[in-house]
């Protein structure tokens, strides 16, 4: 037996008998009611391919491929048991037909303009859509050139300074949610410079304070997440911008309920490294360099073109091979890997991006191997399940007496590059792990037995 946290008993038998302490229904998980409204920072690839993918599936037209939420299964009690529901059945998440998107943009393209701009779903679904596409146009972004280079948009809000943006925000945000019943938002939006923590950051005062003084060390990005967290709204973040990592967050999430989770979508290259990586440190087998290269033609692509938006992205790419290799633990294998990563703009690709990497590795008495891994994959198809899944977890955090409190749910790194964790725990890379905690935290606030895999009393 194990405790739950709260003093409480849990049984983590999972393949064993079924526990004698399995709670039964009050799990004190509230019912995925009423309307859940998505507010959506940037309207580009990404964004509009989920908008317009949760309508095709709304109706029919599609299956909602690479979704967890909604073609998962969670195994239950043992093996032999053969009780595996869907997820969707299993916790209340908010079903598609009950989402309502809403968003922002620095371009005035409607969803369905700017689908049509991005290009990854083909033009005949989207003149499907084209009727409701069309109802969703951008509200005025809060938006500035010098935190993403590239861009230069017109649907931009004025203020007097970061503070009355915010506010600006805040307004946007309750309007909203007349509409619905809850609230989440997620950031789709550019990636900005490289940025980090300031004394700014530290506390709540010292955040507002520097948003009356309009202070240069806070990015849209973060005003956006302030806004949310202000009014109890959960906040994803799918770049690798510095926005929720933040003390300043944390304190608002927390005190809030608003829970928040780590950034940048983990979709091409960095989810093949976090199958791979754990895949040679099982085997013990030593790797000498890794050589990451990708060309991609977006819009995504042209703003990490500048140094500035692509160093925020290199350094949350880099993180994952450290913490899983742990080379402090096994120096022998893993001590002096040359971990490299480049990404090209490359415009006749378009969002059908190539990944290229080159794995030097190394086996028995360190003889030399290669591995090629060539991944020709669609970014924005790759993407839009994850932020789906994101938003409708947020959103059952929010609902979770045990969860909605936490600020970080760290059971959700499974998503993201760069997973996020109280100060002094290291972050979880390998998928594998990710995928175990998300299932087992789904169980746990269910009040169903953990599964831990051990399995020894199927020979009693
Ligand atoms: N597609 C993937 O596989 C993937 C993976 C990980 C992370 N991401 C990240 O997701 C984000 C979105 O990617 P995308 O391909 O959709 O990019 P995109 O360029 O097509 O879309 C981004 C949109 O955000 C808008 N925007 C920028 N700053 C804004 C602001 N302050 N307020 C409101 N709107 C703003 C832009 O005008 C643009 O329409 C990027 O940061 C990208 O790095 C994508």
């Amino acid at each position: 037996m194990a405790t739950n946290g709260k003093g409480g008993k849990r049984a983590v038998v999972g393949e064993g008998k079924a526990s004698a302490s399995r709670k039964t229904a009050a799990t004190g998980v509230e019912p995925a009611k009423g309307k859940l409204g998505v507010m959506v920072v940037g309207l580009g690839a990404v964004a509009t391919t989920m908008i317009a993918g949760v309508e095709a599936i709304r109706r029919g037209l599609a299956k909602p491929i690479g979704s967890l939420t909604q073609m998962g299964t969670i195994r239950l009690g043992k093996r032999t048991d053969n009780k595996s529901p869907l997820i969707r059945d299993f916790v209340p998440l908010a079903n598609l037909n009950d989402i309502v998107f809403t968003g922002w943009d620095i371009f005035e393209d409607n969803v369905y303009e700017a689908a049509a701009h991005a290009a990854v779903l083909k033009p005949e679904i989207l003149s499907e859509l084209k009727p409701y596409l069309e109802t969703i146009k951008p509200m005025p972004a809060v938006f500035d050139r010098y935190y993403v280079k590239r861009l230069n948009g017109t649907r931009v809000k004025k203020g007097k300074n970061k503070l009355d943006l915010a506010q600006q925000l805040i307004d946007d945000i309750r309007a909203f949610k007349k509409t619905v019943d809850r609230v989440v938002m997620i950031w789709c939006g550019s990636t900005e410079i490289f940025m980090e923590p300031t004394a700014v950051h530290q506390s709540i005062a010292a955040f507002e304070r520097g948003l009356e003084k309009s202070d240069i060390a806070i990015a849209p990005s973060q005003i956006y997440a302030y806004a949310a967290l202000k009014e109890g709204v959960p906040f994803a973040n799918g770049a690798p911008n510095l926005t929720v990592d933040l003390p300043v967050m944390i304190e608002l999430s927390k005190q809030n309920a608003a829970p928040i989770c780590g950034k940048d979508f983990k979709t091409g290259q960095t989810f093949m490294k976090t199958v791979l990586a754990p895949a040679f440190k099982a085997r013990m087998i030593g790797v000498s360099g890794w050589f990451s290269t990708n060309i991609l033609g977006n819009r995504d692509g042209e703003v990490l073109d500048e140094p500035q938006s692509f160093k925020t992205k290199e350094e949350s790419k880099l993180g994952s091979l450290e913490y899983i290799f742990q080379p402090e633990i096994y120096p022998d294998l893993y001590k002096d890997i040359y971990h490299k990563i480049r990404i090209n703009y490359y415009p006749p690709r378009g969002d059908e991006k190539e990944a290229w990497d080159n794995i030097d590795i190394f086996g028995w008495l360190g003889y030399p191997m290669q591995l090629k891994v060539n991944f020709l994959c669609r970014d924005s198809i790759l993407a839009a399940p994850i932020a789906l899944d994101l938003v409708l977890f947020l959103d059952l955090a929010r609902r979770t007496p045990e969860l909605r409190s936490l600020g970080i749910q760290e059971w959700l790194s499974f998503y993201l590059k760069s997973p996020q964790t109280p100060p002094g725990l290291y972050p979880e890379h390998d998928l594998f792990i990710q995928s175990m905690k998300l299932k087992n935290t789904l169980r746990h606030i269910m009040g169903a037995d953990l599964v831990t895999h051990l399995g020894l009393d199927y020979y009693d």
